[in-house]
């Protein structure tokens, strides 16, 4: 009994160790990754056009909406169009990125960026506000 168990034991402790260089291995393969150039955007290469966490409005813009807004597809209101957007601007910024993040109508959720967040959709919601001359 008292083998079987010291037999266990050792065992278990060459399982950990093999675990343990294991990990070693991974983390060392880890480190040869670190070195490597993150994938980017190609509109989001401009170091200055991205922000603390994640794009600009106008990056956003031009990456998934503008498709859209600035022909005007769909029915889409336009950019910089304030008659298109009369109607709208009393939702608010709040309502209107919500509107945008869950899809409304024609509109399709994230405005097809499926990888934007709530915070870049709402910057560009923002920036196609920004558009309009009075807002
Ligand atoms: C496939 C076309 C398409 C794309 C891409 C698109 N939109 Fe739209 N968007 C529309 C259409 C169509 C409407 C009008 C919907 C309606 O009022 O029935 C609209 C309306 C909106 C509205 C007004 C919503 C409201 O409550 O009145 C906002 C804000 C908006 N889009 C933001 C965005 C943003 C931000 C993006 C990019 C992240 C985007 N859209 C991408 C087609 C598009």
């Amino acid at each position: 009994m008292k083998k079987l168990i010291s037999t266990l034991l050792v065992l278990l402790f060459s399982q950990e160790f093999l675990s343990d260089s294991y990990e070693d291995e991974v983390r060392k393969r880890l480190g040869l990754l670190k070195n490597k150039p993150m994938v980017t955007m190609a509109s989001d290469s401009d170091a200055s056009e991205s922000v603390a966490a994640g794009r600009t409005g106008e990056a956003v813009y031009n990456l998934g909406c503008a498709a859209c807004h600035t022909a005007g597809l769909a029915g889409a209101p336009m950019l910089a169009n304030q008659a298109q957007w009369e109607g709208r601007l009393e939702k608010g910024l709040e309502t209107l990125t919500n509107n945008a993040y869950n899809g409304y109508n024609a509109m399709p959720a994230k405005g097809l960026c499926m990888d934007c967040s709530l915070e870049e959709i709402e910057r560009s919601v923002q920036y196609m506000l920004d558009s309009l001359t009075v807002n």
